[in-house]
């Protein structure tokens, strides 16, 4: 009896949670911890809601810094100029353009081509396709302003265009 009273509420909660793993819009990777995948979410929330890509790295910083919590180390490669049909406003691209991890350039700069940097966005991940000292990119894209913003939690680099997860973002390049 105590069962079925309680099921309305079960069933509300199997429904809330129904809703939130539908209405969560971009996979998260499964390595982050729950408080990391939380973290994760805000950032990436806060990036979309400006229109462009130059409003993600004010809601980068901003984010990163109300959140007092466990703290998710991570990169933000953020575009100069955008470019038709990479939204600034899609969650997929914008977790595509954050490494979960502190990559200044003195470490992406040893990296050699064909390595690849885990992102945000689940099974998807961004290629070293040049390493040379005055032209290194990644996806194909310039670093342009390598370092841009450095803490002890998070870094910025500038690239010249969006990354194009639908054409590097799979381990077959
Ligand atoms: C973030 O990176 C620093 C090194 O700069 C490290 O000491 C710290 O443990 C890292 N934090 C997390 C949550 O990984
Ligand atoms: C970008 O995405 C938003 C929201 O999904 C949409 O309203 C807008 O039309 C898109 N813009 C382009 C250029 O695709
Ligand atoms: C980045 O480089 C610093 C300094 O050389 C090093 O301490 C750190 O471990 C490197 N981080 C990664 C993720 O390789
Ligand atoms: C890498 O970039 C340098 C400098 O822009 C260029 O000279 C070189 O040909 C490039 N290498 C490849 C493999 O594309
Ligand atoms: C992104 O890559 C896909 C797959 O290669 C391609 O069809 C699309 O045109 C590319 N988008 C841009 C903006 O370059």
């Amino acid at each position: 009896m105590a069962s079925t009273k309680n099921l309305p509420l079960l069933l509300l909660l199997l429904l809330i949670t129904i809703t939130i793993i539908t209405t969560t819009s971009s996979p998260l990777p499964p390595s982050l911890s729950v408080e990391q995948y939380k973290t994760a979410r805000k950032i990436i929330d806060a990036m979309i809601s400006g229109g462009s890509f130059e409003d993600w790295s004010e809601a980068f910083l901003a984010t990163n810094d109300e959140l007092k919590g466990p703290v998710l180390n991570s990169t933000l490669f953020l575009p100069k100029t955008s470019v038709e049909g990479i939204n600034a406003t899609s969650p997929l691209v914008a977790a595509y353009h954050i490494v979960p991890q502190l990559l200044g350039f003195n470490n992406i700069s040893l990296m050699k081509p064909f390595s690849r940097l885990p992102t945000l966005l689940s099974g998807n991940s961004i290629v070293v396709t040049n390493n040379s000292a005055s032209g290194f990119t990644l996806d194909g894209v310039l670093i342009s302003e390598p370092d841009l913003f450095v803490s002890p939690s998070i870094v910025i680099h500038r690239i010249a265009s969006p990354f194009n997860f639908s054409r590097y973002g799979d381990d077959d390049i």
